[in-house]
Parts: C-alpha cells; sequence; structure tokens
C-alpha cells in the first residue's frame, strides 16, 4: 500500500485485543472493496507505525488475517491483499472489477457527455482540426520547461491573468501575424480556448443572456455557453459565412447580448466571412452593444495567399473579445488559450478565472513564452505548414481516387479538414457509424448542426495523420460506405 497513512479505528483497553480488532478493521476494508484484491499492504513495521501499536501487534493481527486466507505475505516481496479471497468475502465481493460506486442521492442536473467526442484508441482519426502530436518540437518545449521549473516563482502562486512574459510574448505574436495591437494587459492566458470561452460568457454576459451561434457551427464552445447560463439562439449561414443581416433581425427581436462565431476558417464549413458582412457584422455590434467572440482557431494553417484579419485588427469599438489558442500552434495537451481584448473586460475575465482554477501552469507558461520569443513556435508552424499542406494534398487525390461520386469538396485555403458534400443517395450518418466500425473516425454534418438533424456533409481532418495513414483511412472509409439508397436521406 502506497497510501499516505491508514486510519482504523480502534477502542484501546477494549475488550477486544488490539491484534483481533486490526484483522477485523482490514477484512472489513477488503470485504468492501476498498482494499483490491492484490494490493499491496504495509510492512508489519510502517503497519504498527501509522496504527500506534506495538510491532507484535501489527505481526499478530497480518498472521490472523493470513490464517483466514485474507492476505498473503512474500517473505521478500511483502504483503498483498490475497487475489483468492476467503469464501466468505467471495459470496459478497464479486471478483472482477470494482463493484460500482453508489450513485448520487442528491438531484443531479442534465449535462452534457464529453466522452461522446472519444473515438476507441487504434483508430485512425479523420476528425476535423487535430493536430499531429508526433510533430511538436518535444526537446526544445522540454528543455525551456525544464529551465522554467528551476525558477522557485513558477512553483508557488502567481498572476491569475497568465504569466507576464507570454502576455508580452502573445502580444508581439498577435500583431505581427494578426495585425491586432493588443497590449499585455489586455490578454488573459487561459486553459485553452475553451476555458477563455467559458470565462468569457460566465464574467462578460448576465444568467440567461441570448447568444447568437452560428447555425451549423462548434458544439464544445456552445456547451460552454449554455453551462455559463446563456441560451442560444442559431443564425443560418451560407457560402459567405454568417448571415449577418439575419442576425441583425434576430438582435432586435430577441435581444441578443452577444454573438459567437468563427470567420476565419469558419467551423466545420471552412468558409471565410465575406468582407461586406465583417463590416456589418462591426457596426452592428457597435450600435447594438453587442459582444463578439471572435474565435480564431487555426489561422496559423493558412495555405493559399496570406490569412485573412481577424476581425478584431479593424474593431475600433471595442466590441470583439478575441479567443485564441495555442492547440494548433504546438498541441492540444499543453492547454494553453488566451481571451484578448479592452483590458476592463479582460479584468473581469481574470478574477473569474481566480476563483475558479487559480491560475495556470506557470512553468508552462514560461517555457512556451521562451519558444516564442525565440521563435522556435513560429518556424515549428512554418515547418507543419508544409507538412499539412501535403496531407491535405494527400486526403483530396485519395478521396478522389477512391470517392468520386461520392463526395465532392472544394480544397479550402487553410484549415486542417475538408468539409465534403455526401452524394444525395447516401447517409453521412450511416457512412460515419460504419466507418468507425472499420477503424476510421470522421464527423457527419449533424454533429455540427445546431438542430440536431442529419445534414449530407462529412468533415473530413488531415491533421492528425501521415500521408501513408490518411490513405488506410480513405481505404478504409470507402470499404465502409452504406448502400446507397432510393430516397435521398439527408
Ligand atoms: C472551433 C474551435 N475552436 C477552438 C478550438 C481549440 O480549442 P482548445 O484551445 O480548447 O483546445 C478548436 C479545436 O478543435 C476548434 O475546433
Amino acid at each position: 500500500m502506497r497510501a499516505w497513512h491508514l486510519t482504523l479505528p480502534l477502542e484501546r483497553g477494549g475488550p477486544a485485543p488490539l491484534a483481533a480488532q486490526i484483522a477485523r478493521g482490514l477484512a472489513g476494508r477488503i470485504r468492501s472493496g476498498a482494499l483490491r484484491p492484490g494490493a499491496r499492504l504495509p510492512s508489519s513495521r510502517l503497519l504498527a507505525r501509522m496504527l500506534e501499536v506495538h510491532r507484535n501487534t501489527a505481526l499478530a493481527a497480518y498472521a490472523e488475517l493470513a490464517a483466514e486466507g485474507w492476505i498473503t505475505t512474500h517473505r521478500a516481496r511483502g504483503t498483498f491483499v490475497s487475489r483468492e479471497l476467503p469464501v466468505v468475502a467471495t459470496r459478497r465481493l464479486a471478483p472482477g472489477p470494482r463493484p460500482p460506486a453508489p450513485r448520487a442521492h442528491f438531484e443531479l442536473p442534465p449535462a452534457p457527455d464529453p466522452r461522446a467526442a472519444l473515438p476507441p484508441p487504434g483508430t485512425l482519426q479523420l476528425l476535423g482540426g487535430v493536430p499531429d502530436p508526433r510533430l511538436v518540437p518535444v526537446a526544445a518545449l522540454a528543455r525551456a520547461y525544464r529551465r522554467a521549473l528551476r525558477r522557485a516563482e513558477h512553483l508557488s502562486y502567481g498572476d491569475p491573468q497568465g504569466h507576464p512574459r507570454l502576455r508580452a510574448a502573445l502580444s508581439a505574436l498577435l500583431g505581427e501575424a494578426r495585425g491586432l495591437a493588443v497590449a499585455p494587459e489586455g490578454i488573459l492566458v487561459t486553459r485553452g480556448a475553451q476555458m477563455a470561452l467559458a470565462l468569457a460568457a460566465r464574467a462578460l454576459l448576465p444568467p440567461g443572456a441570448a447568444v447568437a451561434v452560428e447555425a451549423l457551427g462548434y458544439r464544445a464552445a456552445w456547451e460552454a455557453l449554455r453551462l455559463a447560463g446563456a441560451r442560444l439562439v442559431p443564425v443560418p449561414l451560407d457560402e459567405r459565412g454568417l448571415d449577418v443581416e439575419e442576425l441583425a433581425r434576430r438582435v432586435r427581436a430577441e435581444r441578443i447580448r452577444a454573438v459567437y462565431l468563427t470567420p476565419h476558417h469558419q467551423y466545420p464549413t471552412t468558409v471565410a466571412l465575406a468582407p461586406g458582412r465583417r463590416l456589418a457584422l462591426l457596426e452592428l455590434a457597435r450600435r447594438e452593444r453587442l459582444l463578439v467572440l471572435e474565435d480564431d482557431y487555426d489561422n496559423e494553417f493558412h495555405y493559399q495567399g496570406r490569412p485573412l484579419a481577424p476581425l478584431a485588427s479593424s474593431d475600433a469599438g471595442a466590441s470583439v473579445l478575441y479567443v485564441g489558442t495555442l492547440s494548433k500552434v504546438l498541441a492540444p495537451g499543453l492547454r494553453i488559450g488566451f481571451l484578448a481584448g479592452a483590458p476592463d473586460a479582460i479584468a473581469r475575465a481574470t478574477a473569474h478565472r481566480y476563483f475558479l482554477d487559480r491560475q495556470g501552469d506557470l512553468a508552462l507558461e514560461a517555457a512556451v513564452a521562451e519558444l516564442l520569443e525565440e521563435g522556435e513556435a513560429q518556424r515549428h508552424v512554418w515547418r507543419t505548414r508544409r507538412v499539412y499542406l501535403g496531407r491535405r494534398q494527400a486526403l483530396a487525390a485519395a478521396l478522389r481516387g477512391a470517392l468520386e461520386g461520392a463526395l465532392s469538396f472544394r480544397e479550402p485555403p487553410g484549415g486542417m479538414a475538408l468539409w465534403c458534400r455526401v452524394e444525395g443517395s447516401l447517409s453521412a450518418d450511416l457512412w460515419a457509424g460504419r466507418a468507425l466500425a472499420a477503424g476510421v473516425a470522421v464527423q457527419p454534418g449533424r454533429l455540427f448542426a445546431f438542430d440536431g438533424r442529419a445534414r449530407p456533409w462529412l468533415r473530413l481532418g488531415f491533421g492528425r495523420h501521415d500521408e501513408r495513414e490518411i490513405r488506410e483511412a480513405v481505404r478504409r472509409l470507402a470499404g465502409a460506405m452504406p448502400p446507397r439508397s432510393g430516397s435521398s436521406r439527408r
């Protein structure tokens, strides 16, 4: 047992000898499942110290348990709970997995299931927007992290707004790469874009506020907004992005306070918000005092021409809060994202961050700042951009070769996924289900639909796997194509 301490209620000076009390106490723990078959128990010396009894008392308790078959002792390896428990125990304790924990006795509110999104291990993942963790500059990151860990202040309480060095590095990066003039005081470092959205919603919107979202969009953001108490209002979009005229009508009719959108590579359709609509949205926000939550999640991966500037870069009215992430630049598992915008709004979000999570991993933040300051992160993006472009071409070629006619798509200028139209007589949902059974995870249009209805689209990501794996994934996808139906299933 590697526990810090073992406590058993002992009645000292009571009628039952201490050794017997200890033996009964431990047998009870084994019977209840708290101590599992095969679990290591403390040495008799340590047990005696933990329970403040004489060593001989501990030895006597163990001898009694061993005689009854509850525990086994190997001279060299130590003392363990028996893998074959006595009959009296096995009658009450089913062998195998731990008995289920009792269900909560209090009333539980409904909650979305975050695990539903994870495919089984070993599945090839053509999932939109998942970068390849094998490409991460691990050695450079590890060196920087090691250096950061040596500084005591990184292991203590620190700035809840994020390490000042990282905020300064992000401020410089946003200026250079996104034309965004935001000072370090206007940046809050968060654990991913996910936390940035959750904090913005909690800190800046009253409970029950109406928030407009793209009718085809990013469910994880919707759930964060909902869990913060927002009421979501879906607004349609087309090949020019969000329908801003329709948004304007809804703003008035439904007292909308905020809009969440992905204007650069719209998620999931990959289209860009048209220039006229961008200006109209900023003007609407200024006039109606809307909060615009701009999720700029994968602008770094743009292959043709320059990436479009974010809305925030031409937001004279300070309506936009920019949500950024290093999940694509470095790795999603690092959980580094940020919120950037008007310092008074950022201060509100920082207060919420403080009482929710106190602060981030300051050593990691300092390490990532170092990679940004030295240009390592930027070089990594340059290198991987070429890799991802190659993968996009590999995916497009494999799809054209194996699924011409069944899937049609336009290669988007950026991002990490293709948005593919599924031919009318094929069900995207059925196809995705069969593909998963064949070992490749893809996302059908329904997953992105606010109304939860089927859509004739598949989103196919090309970030996670190399070109050989992508071809294998497409082979599996083609093999899993469902039979065509007479009626068109949408
Ligand atoms: C639309 C969108 N926003 C944000 C993110 C990044 O989220 P996070 O920074 O929480 O990893 C993703 C990742 O898939 C995304 O698709």
